[in-house]
């Protein structure tokens, strides 16, 4: 395939410099390592800086207002840059390009854009810039056709880590949200092609995988081969050399026991689950079109820490949905106390065109309220991390290194298999590498700890 493309792109790219810009969720941040990779084959090398580049690759994403508004920021900015630098190719892909009326508007705003390319192109990537450069104004490319992903090259941004999807799509249609529009329906990557893909991977050296999609429960559903995604951790728990399997995202209406059990026998797989509640009030859950109500949700949660006692649970929580009460508001809240997540991520709902919810317009919950509702959540979730933390003081944890930490240089921070944060200080560069610390102390975001233990390869530990 790489062959097949460079013929495509007649390695345009030969002594040129790329940089990718990318703005969305795991998913988005693959597609990126795919896009990086196809720039490689063509021949691009990649650049540091803006300034340096060649072509410039912005991935958007369009789940909520503000990434969207940080684009359009972002290109007003680059308007200067190309009027120096004429040469200057940019791209614009991705979801929130994947709306037509969007990519209208954003090429009738940024005519100095080359390409804007939809989620469904990855593939014509190669062709679609050749067309693209010199045409003198904007080509738009958002087919939703011919997107079979299988053997595109990717420029994996980690060497120890690394991102694999299992199923594109999203069959969901939460009434909130814009990504079963901009992303197609439901389509589960070949069982063999996966595993194949993670031996391949644990060959190399890559000690965590972590399986992507927006439901990740789903998988299988459209093979009709019985194999579901149970089956497939399960599988890969068996691949020799890995150390750590992850996943993303998970629909508590698919959540089956079987993937519970899988998670209670498996080795590798972490002891952390992202599952998204969205909301403690059943009115509400069933105006999402979450198709769960607050109770089986939270008899999940029990089944999931009863099969597994130290898991971690994570979340995201949406306040501000139209037509949210002040008692639906204080059901989310409750929720916090019952279910206990170790994280929640919180969100301000934000109106996306086009959604169900989105004709619920009157029923919006002024901005004020929203804002305040959301303080509210997030201030009595930080008091529950930090309580859930502490219990972590003085325990001995294995982390997987991850580099220096962003704002200590003295320090390395590595990741628990719970996925929570530690820096601790080390002599050598550890990054990429297994350890095990001693949990000194526990904040709402991080801990920190000691080395007690550089651990050679794979020894699992919890
Ligand atoms: N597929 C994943 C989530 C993808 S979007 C899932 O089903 O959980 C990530 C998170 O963004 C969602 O869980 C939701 O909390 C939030 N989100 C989605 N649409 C939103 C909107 N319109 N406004 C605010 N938050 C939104
Ligand atoms: Fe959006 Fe719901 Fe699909 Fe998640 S499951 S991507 S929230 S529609
Ligand atoms: Fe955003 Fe698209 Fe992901 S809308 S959250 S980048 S699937």
């Amino acid at each position: 395939m790489p062959g097949d493309i460079q013929e495509k792109g007649f390695l345009m790219g030969r002594d040129k410099r790329y940089l990718t810009i990318t703005f969305g969720c795991q998913a988005n941040e693959f597609d990126t390592e795919v896009l990086a990779g196809i720039l490689e084959s063509l021949g691009y090398r990649p650049a540091t800086d803006p300034v340096e580049a060649d072509i410039i690759v912005i991935n958007t994403c369009a789940v909520r207002r503000k990434p969207e508004e940080k684009v359009a920021a972002l290109l007003g900015r680059l308007r200067t840059l190309k009027e120096s630098k004429e040469d200057l190719v940019i791209a614009v892909g991705g979801c929130m390009v994947q709306q037509p009326a969007v990519a209208a508007d954003l090429a009738r705003r940024f005519r100095f854009v080359n390409l804007f390319f939809g989620t469904h192109a990855l593939p014509r990537f190669p062709q679609l810039l050749r067309q693209a450069i010199g045409n003198g104004r904007p080509l738009i490319d958002i087919d939703e056709n011919g997107d079979c992903r299988e053997g595109l090259p990717v420029r994996r941004s980690s060497s120890f880590h690394a991102w694999v999807p299992v199923i594109y799509g999203c069959n969901n249609f939460c009434s909130y949200c814009i990504v079963p529009y901009v992303r197609g329906r439901e389509r589960s990557r070949p069982f063999d092609e996966i595993i194949r893909e993670v031996r391949s991977l644990a060959g190399e050296g890559y000690l965590e995988i972590t399986l992507l999609g927006q439901n990740v429960n789903s998988y299988g559903h459209d093979l009709g081969e019985g194999r579901d995604f149970a089956a497939l951790l399960g599988e890969l728990d068996r691949i020799e050399g890995l150390s750590r399997i992850r996943f993303l995202t998970s629909h508590p209406k698919d959540l089956s026991p079987r993937l519970i059990e899988v998670m209670r026998s498996g080795n590798k797989i972490c002891e952390h689950l992202h599952l998204p509640a969205q909301a403690g009030s059943n009115r509400i859950l069933e105006r999402m079109n979450r198709r769960y109500t607050r109770e089986h949700y939270l008899e999940l949660v029990e089944n999931l820490k009863e099969a597994i006692p130290d898991i971690a649970l994570t979340t995201d929580l949406m306040v501000g949905f139209p037509g949210e009460t002040e008692e639906d508001f204080r059901q989310t809240l409750a929720l916090l106390d019952e279910a206990r997540f170790d994280q929640a991520f919180t969100f301000i709902y934000s109106l996306r065109s086009g959604t169900q919810a989105a004709e619920l317009k009157k029923e919006e919950i002024p901005a004020g309220e929203k804002r305040e509702r959301l303080r509210r959540l997030a201030r009595r979730q930080n008091e529950i991390s930090l309580e859930i933390n502490r219990l972590l003081v003085g325990k001995t944890v294995e982390l997987l290194v991850e580099g220096k930490s962003k704002n200590n240089p003295e320090m390395q921070s590595g990741r628990t298999r719970t996925n929570k944060l530690v820096h601790f200080a080390a002599a050598e560069d550890m990054t990429g590498k297994l350890v095990e610390v001693e949990i000194t102390a526990a904040y709402t975001w991080y801990l920190t700890g000691k080395l007690v233990n550089k651990v050679p390869g794979t020894k699992l530990t919890k």
